[in-house]
């Protein structure tokens, strides 16, 4: 069977990365969440004292040659876990001191190309389902599918809340809005490839649906549009 590229993109805490781990795992295809990338290089600058008072951008720039990012696969969990340099981050790059600074690092032109770049190297051979905020857009025009995820606020962050919740990260609902709403704009406004609606995106509002129905309703799209067909 022929193998396609999904693109997902949406704003964050929608349920992008429910859905395209759901249809990784339906399709037996590798998945890539393009926002642990930039997460990775947001701990990094942390890390290493380059975010305040101001993004050390030279330095930072100057050591992505020395970041290999790469994604290692829990079976126990059925999920993909972020590696940096061999170092398991997967906790890390979650919480809210790393969320509070990743947009500013992926405004950052030469961290995106630089990303942008190891991205269409995972999908050369297809068979791949990526979200983020430009894949439709920029990383993959070409993908067979690209969804648009939408959810209303109140849904994000009771959502964004419960994941944070559960790996034991506790925050209030206030600093959760906050923090969406400060990240939604500096994604829509960036120079550089910033969120929008690919012309040929689907959009699915998740908002009343629960993951297996988001789930089903994209696996009926693909059916419908017969994109797992041979030609
Ligand atoms: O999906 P997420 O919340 O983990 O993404 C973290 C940040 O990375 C988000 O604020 C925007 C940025 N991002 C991006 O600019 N482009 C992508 N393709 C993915 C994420």
């Amino acid at each position: 069977m022929n193998k396609i590229i999904i693109a997902i993109d949406g704003y964050s805490a929608t349920g992008k990365s429910t859905l395209a781990k759901g249809l990784s795992k339906k399709l037996n295809y590798i998945y890539i969440d393009s926002g642990a990338m930039y997460r990775s290089i947001a701990l990094y600058a942390l890390k290493n004292n380059l975010t305040h008072p101001h993004i050390n951008r030279p330095t930072l720039i100057q050591s992505l040659k020395t970041l290999d990012i790469q994604f290692v696969f829990n079976p126990a969990t059925y999920s993909s876990e972020t590696l940096l340099n061999g170092e398991n981050i997967e906790k890390d790059i979650r919480t809210p001191l790393v969320s509070d600074v990743v947009s500013k690092i992926s405004s950052i032109k030469e961290i995106r190309q630089f990303l942008v770049e190891k991205q269409k190297e995972y999908g050369k051979n297809r068979g791949i389902v990526m979200d983020g905020r430009d894949i439709g857009t920029n990383v993959f025009p070409d993908a067979e599918l690209k969804v648009f995820v939408i959810t209303d606020m109140d849904i994000r962050v009771k959502r964004r809340l419960d994941e944070l919740h559960s790996k034991g990260i506790y925050v209030t609902e206030e600093e959760v809005k906050k923090n969406l709403e400060e990240r939604d704009d500096m994604d829509i406004h960036r120079k550089e490839n910033p969120l929008v609606q690919a012309k040929d995106a689907i959009v699915i509002d998740t908002t009343d649906l629960d993951k297996e129905q988001q789930l089903e309703y994209a696996l009926k799209l693909i059916d419908d549009l017969k994109l797992l067909k041979d030609h």
